[in-house]
């Protein structure tokens, strides 16, 4: 027992040492989503916002929380129907207020959305094109938004929601006049008009769900490689529901299918709708909160997985009763701006996630099951990694040395 104690001491002191740094203090919070984010390898923890939220001083008192959000999407108002709602009359106003905001925050901004079926004015979807008119219209329009914005962007997501479900492409007016082409050529436009450095995306919804989609996405993204296109990153929404929510093991392999082919990914709209707000009940509520903690983790267990964006980060302008009436509750907040049980479990495992790594250093990223030793901030550490690259225990070598020393000493 006495050669033993020593041991017994020293683990003792050092799982301690890890709970208590792993503790939120709710009181006087040092850390927040976005800055545990960052301190667990990653570009930013993100929200939806748009101009209809500046005039509530508690929202943006939250969004303006430097430990909270690094990120901002505008959620509606760089769509083609708001920005340019008759030809060639741009309306920049309100999309410069949310870029104007990311500014004065400190916030990186991914713009939101060039080529997308839905939300168009009338004067595209209802007029008749010929391939050589819609193939001008897409030049002018790209090319005009994008310039605007310039190196505001850190991203673009250029085409939006071109699947089906069953993977074939979505009917449009896009795709009714110049077929497949429509995809590749508003990529080249954008590529075109943007700062080189600015990150050019895929994006769609259910890529999570649904196997012929995510198929078909991937290939769209080989075919788009195959033809030289400039394409950076795949968007994948992640508009879940509490308990449909695919699996950890489910979601990083969703991931990984599209990292493999060379681009980045994130999770460009995340939030997890109670399906019947009315009637759910306290283990729905917990069940949420391990559906966001799913989606957070697989993003940092996939090394190209740069960030998450919440669409919207409280109930009260949360999209979703106003599109699935019934349906609701998905964000961190509240409507009232009470931090939701979801919020506190992301926050609590990305607190011990960062408190580990801060003990054995970047462990995180990389795949299969083995011993790695590594020098981090709090001297050099065993660790044993399961087959995805996390890290599953760790000791320090000083800790093992000692051991050894005494053990020796002791015979
Ligand atoms: O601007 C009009 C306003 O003039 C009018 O008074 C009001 C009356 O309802 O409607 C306003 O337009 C609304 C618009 O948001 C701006 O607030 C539309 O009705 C409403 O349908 C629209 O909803 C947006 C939806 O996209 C449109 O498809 C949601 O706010 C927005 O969260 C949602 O975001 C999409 C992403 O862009 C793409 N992925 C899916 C995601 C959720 O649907």
């Amino acid at each position: 027992m006495t050669r033993i104690f020593p041991l017994l001491l020293a683990t003792t002191t050092l799982l301690l040492a890890t709970s208590s740094t792993a503790q939120s203090n709710r009181e006087h919070p040092s850390t927040g989503l976005h800055s545990l984010f960052v301190a667990a390898g990653k570009l930013y923890f993100g929200t939806a916002t748009e101009t209809n939220n500046l005039d509530d001083p508690t929202y943006q008192n939250i969004l303006s929380n430097p430990l909270e959000f690094g990120q901002q999407t505008p959620e509606n108002s760089q769509k083609w129907g708001l920005i340019q709602p008759n030809p060639g009359d741009f309306a920049f106003n309100n999309s410069d207020l949310i870029t104007d905001l990311s500014k004065s925050y400190n916030h990186l901004l991914r713009c939101h959305t060039l080529t997308w079926h839905s939300q168009l004015p009338p004067f595209v979807s209802a007029s008749s094109w010929t391939p050589d008119t819609l193939r001008q219209l897409l030049t002018t329009h790209i090319t005009a938004v994008v310039s605007h914005f310039g190196s505001a962007c850190y991203a673009w997501d250029v085409v939006n929601e071109a699947l089906n479900e069953n993977g074939t492409l979505r009917s449009s007016v896009f795709l009714d006049v110049l077929g497949e082409e429509y995809i590749a050529l508003s990529f080249n436009i954008a590529a075109g008009a943007a700062p080189p450095e600015t990150k050019l995306y895929y994006n769609d919804f259910n890529l999570e769900t649904s196997p012929q989609k995510q198929t078909a996405a991937v290939e769209l993204v080989k075919s788009l490689q195959a033809q030289g296109v400039k394409i950076d990153g795949v968007g994948l929404q992640a508009h879940f529901t509490v308990g449909q929510t695919p699996s950890l093991e489910s979601l990083t392999a969703t991931l990984r299918r599209f990292t493999d082919l060379g681009v980045d990914v994130a999770w460009t709209e995340l939030d997890v709708a109670h399906e019947d707000v009315e009637n759910s009940s306290e283990l729905a509520v917990e069940q949420q909160a391990e559906d966001y903690v799913a989606a957070v983790r697989a993003c940092i267990e996939v090394e190209r997985c740069v960030g998450v964006t919440v669409w919207q980060f409280t109930d009260k302008y949360s999209w979703v009763p106003g599109t699935f009436p019934g349906k609701g509750d998905a964000c961190l907040w509240t409507a009232d701006y009470q931090r939701k049980s979801a919020y506190w479990a992301v926050k609590g495992f990305l607190e011990g996630w960062v408190a580990r790594m801060n003990m054995t250093g970047a462990l995180v990223g990389g795949n299969g099951t083995g011993i790695k030793t590594v020098t981090g901030s709090k001297g050099t550490f065993v660790g044993v990694t399961s087959g995805t690259g996390r890290l599953v225990g760790s000791v320090s070598v000083g800790l093992i040395s000692s051991c050894v020393w005494l053990a020796l000493k002791m015979i």
